[in-house]
């Protein structure tokens, strides 16, 4: 068996590149690496399946095969549990024909040069057939790390076993249509005419769901920007800023640029900045923009410290779209399951302070400051608006009770992962006191 003709020895590579490397799924499938397997469509398809489903249940599966191990596996045979979870996967989750799992999930432990461990797998997935186990609904609520679980639950009660089963589900994908170039009937008539299935989305008018995914190059309209792929969550942004024409404007985390899109887009003639620390994600912010022809001056740098880039033009609104823990986010990017730790949360807390405290002193009186995070951790959000409003006197909370998405919190709003089926997100309002 080579990587050049097996999906499941490809996602397991991908795996332990997470694992091991502590690397995203979205980084190694733009790896030069990862664009060089030759493998068909199909295949490629099943790989990233496995390795994105590997993910999503992770926690769940290998809490099931290590009730059923006999003794624990060695450190230096991580491979051997991935495989066994990949197994795992496909017989309880994908429903793969048994014999085909077990016969599949035997040969990526010969392939990795451990032939002790064929009798292990056939015994453990053999096992698992003949006792029925069957995966339920339940199940979903293991599917994370324990403080994920501990801090979904404080933060949510009762309603914390919703946003966990929502949150482990797979995501819909979601269009925005630029309302201004097309109709959102006329394009769900496009996409049905390209053999697409979809249709709006209960709450956002701008957003169109997808019945299944597919690649944008099918998608009409997709390559000059008529059409552009966002959570339905994350297009509340643009409207809910509301900038005049002539505003300056400032998108201050923009990168690759999708709610930067979204304001251009929405917001006749603004002057728009936007601003990233990160060259590689500005580079995609750059073709973003060139995809729906429009433009903004793009700046990179650290929005906690605008001595470097700040022109001394005060902004009329700053969208303040943080970096965060993305619990929000991860039915879509599972993989935050693995690689984020619960000691980055301190850290991420204090950074989307200073870059709060820091964007606020360039906001003209009277401006407006939008904070987002697509997190559903309390403390990232109106925790955070809250402290925000008690050290910044000149700050006041603009409520947002005229709106029917999420639910009004102490300070902003929530949306819950799965809520009208959008990512987890929350959106706090602020305006600088002394405008006229
Ligand atoms: C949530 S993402 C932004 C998503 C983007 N607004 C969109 O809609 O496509 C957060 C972004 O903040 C950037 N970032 C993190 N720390 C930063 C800092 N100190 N200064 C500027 N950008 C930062 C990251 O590179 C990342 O692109």
């Amino acid at each position: 068996m080579t990587n050049l003709t097996n999906p499941r020895w490809l996602a397991l590579q991908v795996i332990l590149q997470v694992i091991d490397g502590g690397r995203s799924l979205d980084e190694i499938f733009n790896s030069d690496w990862y664009q060089s397997q030759v493998l068909d469509k199909r295949d490629l398809a099943l790989g990233r399946e496995l390795a994105f489903g590997f993910c999503r249940w992770y926690f769940a599966l290998s809490a099931l095969l290590t009730g059923r191990l006999q003794k624990p596996l060695r450190a230096r045979d991580r491979d051997i549990e991935v495989i066994l979870i990949l197994g795992l996967y496909q017989l309880l989750v994908m429903n793969t024909e048994s014999h085909a799992a077990v016969n599949e999930t035997v040969k990526l432990a010969l392939a990795q040069k451990k032939a002790w461990a064929k009798g292990l797998v056939n015994a453990l997935l053999r096992g698992v057939v003949r006792d029925k186990i069957k995966l339920d609904s339940s199940m979903a609520l293991h599917a994370y790390p324990d403080w994920v679980l501990t801090r979904i639950r404080r933060d949510w009660g009762e309603q914390a076993e919703q946003v966990l089963i929502h949150g482990n589900c797979r995501p819909p994908m979601t269009l925005r249509v630029d309302t201004r170039q097309a109709e959102i009937g006329a394009v769900i008539n496009q996409l049905s005419a390209a053999g697409i299935d979809a249709s709006r989305h209960v709450r956002i008018a701008s957003a169109i769901e997808l019945s299944s995914p597919c690649d944008v190059k099918q998608i009409p309209g997709f390559s000059r920007g008529v059409v552009s792929v966002q959570d339905a969550a994350a297009q509340i942004a643009a409207p809910l800023l509301g900038c005049s024409a002539q505003a300056r404007v400032l998108d201050a985390c923009a990168a690759p640029g999708g709610k930067t899109a979204h304001l251009l887009q929405h917001c006749d003639n603004i002057k728009l900045d936007a601003l990233d620390h990160s060259e590689s994600r500005l580079e995609k912010l750059r073709q973003n923009l060139e995809r729906i022809n429009k433009s903004a001056r793009v700046l990179i740098g650290d929005a906690a410290s605008p001595g470097s880039w700040f022109d001394g033009n005060y902004y009329d609104c700053i969208l303040a779209d943080v970096p965060c823990t993305a619990s929000g986010v991860m039915r879509r990017h599972p993989d935050i399951k693995l690689l984020r730790r619960e000691s980055d949360i301190m850290p991420l807390l204090a950074h989307q302070r200073k870059i709060i405290d820091a964007l606020w002193r360039l906001l003209k009186p009277g401006g407006k400051m939008l904070y987002c995070t697509c997190s559903v951790f309390k403390d990232e959000n109106e925790n955070q608006i809250s402290k925000f409003l008690e050290r910044h006197a000149d700050s006041i909370e603009i409520k947002l009770n005229d709106v029917d998405w999420g639910e009004a919190r102490p300070h902003g709003r929530q949306i819950l992962t799965g809520s009208d089926n959008m990512d987890g997100f929350f959106y706090g309002l602020l305006t600088k006191s002394g405008g006229t």
